[in-house]
């Protein structure tokens, strides 16, 4: 299954990302904004995973507009 995971360098979200990929058949695109809390390096370990885990940053307001 491919599955988006949102805030995935933080504490919550590296966790999950590395639980969900514990699991052969999932890959995980995981977004992140990269505040403060954010921490890339929290999925250093995964480096060498071929499966796309790696942090992409996405600016997301923090609130919807409308
Ligand atoms: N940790 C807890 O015990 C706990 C308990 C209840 C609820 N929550 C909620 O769960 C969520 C995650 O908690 P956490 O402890 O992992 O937080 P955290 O601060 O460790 O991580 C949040 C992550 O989300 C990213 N982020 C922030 N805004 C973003 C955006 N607009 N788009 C994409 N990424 C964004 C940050 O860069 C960071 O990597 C929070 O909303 C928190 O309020 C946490």
């Amino acid at each position: 299954m491919k599955i988006i995971v949102t805030g995935g360098c933080g504490f919550i979200g590296s966790n999950l990302v590395r639980h969900l990929l514990d699991s052969p058949e999932h890959e995980v695109l995981n977004l992140d904004k990269l505040t403060y809390a954010g921490n890339p390096h929290s999925l250093a370990d995964l480096a060498d995973d071929p499966r796309p885990a790696r942090p992409r940053h996405l600016d997301l307001p923090a609130r919807d507009p409308r």
